[in-house]
């Protein structure tokens, strides 16, 4: 049959409107959506296209109509105030504090030169939404897990090759309610043998800045960008970056604490998904899932370069300040 009469194209054209107009309904509430999930996100997807081949089918079939209005620009997110953030960390330690997104949400970091890439799959999400916790190991969608589930998560990892030439998993260590949390890169030798982060000749240089800050190791936690030694000390490739950095962010969220020092270009790039070099992100406070985040080098990179122990001390002494410690003083 022959449906190219001026009367079912009239239908066609009425239908396809009608599409048409529920689609657009959709796009917009969807639009209002805080936050999708994978699944929902596809959806959204399909939807949007589907309603873009509605429209152009309906452009072929129907006289041409006035361009729909334009979006009007959303304001750019906002990243939380100073002030905001000297609040948090006011907070007594322990005290529940909002979950940290699994996702960078799209602060901008206040040195930095370029944002944190938007989460594909956050929309506009309001400030007073709760955060989505992404599927980060070991976590309950909403919930602050504990370290030991995200531990138990891990089990004994085969995600990446760097499993086959470990002996140890060192998972990290120290206070796992710590307001002070160091992310290194990964183990060494030693850290291999005995399980434990930052044990070797960069590790007793490390525990000097602790102590150096006001800090032992006890009072904050340890952790590795990957869990599982590189083979030679060479540097993290990619995937193993990939397979293991959901267990730190698990971990961070697990441990909430009020400053992060990233230590050395694998931590903070990975952190904050900044490919900056660290010589020019060092010194910078930045922001990672509302908690913040001091860049500043490895210790390794200090013993070779013992130069820059000047600079790294200066990094540390702003932390200090957060805490309302100063240099010379055990407070
Ligand atoms: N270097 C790191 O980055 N982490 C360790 O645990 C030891 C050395």
């Amino acid at each position: 049959m022959n449906d190219d009469t001026p009367d079912s194209m009239q239908e066609l054209a009425d239908v396809l409107q009608d599409v048409r107009r529920h689609l657009l309904w959709q796009e917009e509430s969807a639009g209002r959506s805080i936050l999708v999930d994978a699944k929902v996100a596809a959806e959204l997807q399909q939807q949007r296209a589907a309603a873009s081949s509605v429209r152009t089918m309906i452009a072929r079939t129907k006289a041409p109509e006035p361009a729909a209005a334009p979006t009007p620009p959303r304001p750019p997110p906002e990243s939380p105030s100073r002030d905001t953030l000297h609040a948090a960390m006011k907070q007594p330690l322990g005290a529940p504090r909002p979950l940290a997104a699994a996702t960078p949400p799209p602060a901008a970091p206040r040195a930095a030169p370029a944002p944190a890439p938007a989460p594909a799959m956050l929309l506009d999400v309001p400030k007073s939404a709760p955060r989505y916790n992404g599927a980060l190991p070991g976590v309950v969608e909403g919930e602050r897990p504990t370290l030991d589930q995200v531990r138990r998560e891990l089990g004994d990892c085969r995600r990446c090759k760097l499993c086959s030439g470990r002996k140890n998993i060192v998972f990290g260590s120290g206070n796992p309610r710590a307001d002070l949390v160091f992310v290194g890169e990964g183990p060494g030798e030693n850290e291999d043998l005995q399980g434990v982060p930052f044990v070797g000749a960069a590790g007793d240089l490390l525990t000097k800045m602790i102590g150096a800050m006001g800090f032992t190791r006890n009072d904050v936690y340890i952790a590795n960008v990957v869990k599982c030694r590189p083979p030679g000390n060479r540097n993290p490739e990619p995937d193993e970056i990939a397979a293991c950095e959901p267990f730190l962010r698990s971990q961070l969220l697990a441990i909430q604490p009020k400053v992060i020092v990233a230590l050395g270009k694998f931590a903070a790039q990975t952190l904050l998904r900044d490919t900056t070099p660290i010589t020019r992100m060092r010194g910078q406070w930045r922001e990672y899932e509302g908690i913040q985040l001091m860049p500043t080098f490895h210790p390794a990179y200090l013993l070779r370069n013992s130069a820059e122990k000047r600079n790294a001390w200066a990094d540390l002494q702003q932390v200090m300040k957060l805490f309302g410690k100063h240099p010379g003083s055990s407070a």
